[in-house]
């Protein structure tokens, strides 16, 4: 069972949340479209206010349909799976992102060509798989220094309806899905059909939870998103999709309460045995219980560093403290053998993840 879900859980990783490419979908405000005069220099041309109403900015991200025929991409795109979809983005230097799906399985459905004036991007044989945002974005080099330029980001989501998958397939049939005390939690079921009707299910008891403005939205583009997460919303669940009388269900979803917040890491430190002599063995252990998919990396330091042979042994498991809880225990163990005067000293363990670092230290005795 662990080591099943630890098995899902290593898939999980693989898979890159689909949500931030949300962050794309920015509207520019009354700043119409940036060009490039030949002189280098950028210019900003102001779109008048039409009845008040901002004017949208011209994206360059644009659909090539046919022979000299191109289709500007909006906030979002309903496409024709089967039909191969060729993206443009005008530039010299353009960088793309498109779903995470596709890279993960190393698709060679999907190609990239850069030439002088645009970027091409081609996937052929689109399905309801491939529904998700796409982006391009300019890439301004200062020197050697690369980085994307947020003004002339583009970003569309397309969507490839299929009657048969309302639901966008995924590899993961029964996925796992953190709930927080401190943040929005995402039910992942997106639709490729934006129309469709949607509702989220409890397995056990069956239980139809109603999206409603306050505590329970429905975004197809992301999924159910619960605002506020308690023990009490953990369980199994699934979605069911509607969409002209056919309604359909979507894969499972596990949901966990996560009892720790987000934060440096816990640390605790311990040597056993706990008193030793010349030519003993000792292990010391250095332990992290931290939130499930927060990664953890140990650094030691310790008396006989560069002078003694130590062996060191990083691990991690997800374990469930009762009440359905979960937490990951991550471990890092550093083993001297046939201790030497060199050894009795400070043995500091440096735990960090992505929130900061904690630094313990014992202090291992001669008896
Ligand atoms: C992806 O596919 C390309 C071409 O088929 C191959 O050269 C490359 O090594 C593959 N990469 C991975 C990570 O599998
Ligand atoms: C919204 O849904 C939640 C969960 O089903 C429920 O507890 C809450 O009372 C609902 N709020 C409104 C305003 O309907
Ligand atoms: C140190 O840990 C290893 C691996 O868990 C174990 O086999 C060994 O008995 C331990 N030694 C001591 C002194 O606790």
């Amino acid at each position: 069972m662990k080591l099943w879900i630890v098995g899902l859980f290593l898939v999980l990783l693989c898979m890159e949340p689909q949500n931030g490419a949300g962050q794309l979908l920015k509207r520019k405000k009354d700043v119409g479209e940036t060009q490039t005069r030949p002189g280098g220099k950028r210019v900003r041309i102001r779109l008048p206010n039409l009845n008040g109403k901002k004017v949208k900015s011209h994206s360059l991200l644009t659909q090539v349909l046919d022979k000299g025929r191109f289709l500007r991409l909006g906030e979002s795109t309903i496409l024709t799976p089967g039909r191969n979809l060729e993206l443009r983005c005008k530039g010299s230097h353009i960088g793309w992102s498109y779903p995470t799906y596709l890279d993960t399985f190393n698709d060679s459905r999907l190609s990239i060509k850069q030439s002088d004036k645009y970027s091409q991007l081609v996937l052929t044989s689109p399905s309801a798989a491939d529904t998700g945002p796409y982006s391009c974005w300019v890439i301004v080099c200062d020197g050697a220094e690369c980085h994307r330029d947020q003004d002339r980001t583009y970003a569309s989501y397309i969507y490839f309806p299929d009657k048969e998958h309302l639901f966008v397939p995924s590899a993961i049939h029964f996925e796992i899905v953190y709930l927080r005390p401190d943040m929005p939690t995402v039910v992942p079921c997106r639709v490729t059909e934006p129309q469709a009707k949607t509702s989220l299910h409890r397995e056990v008891p069956a239980e139809e939870i109603t999206a409603n403005t306050t505590r329970v939205t429905y975004d197809p583009t992301r999924g159910f998103v619960l605002q506020h997460s308690t023990p009490e919303n953990q369980g199994v669940f699934y979605c069911k999709a509607v969409f002209r009388e056919t309604p359909q269900v979507s894969n499972k979803y596990q949901l966990l309460y996560v009892e720790v917040p987000s934060g440096p890491p816990f640390v605790s430190l311990g040597a056993s045995p706990e008193t030793v002599r010349g030519g003993d063995n000792v292990n010391i252990t250095c332990t992290v219980l931290g939130e499930p998919e927060v990664d953890m990396s140990f650094t030691w330091s310790y008396p006989g560093q560069d002078q003694r042979p130590v062996h060191i042994l990083s691990s991690w498991r997800l374990v469930n403290r009762g009440m359905g809880y979960t937490t990951r225990v991550s471990q890092s163990v550093l083993t001297v053998e046939d201790i030497e005067t060199i050894d009795f000293g400070n043995y500091v363990c440096k735990a960090k993840n992505q929130h900061g670092e904690t630094v313990v230290t014992l202090k291992l005795n001669s008896t």
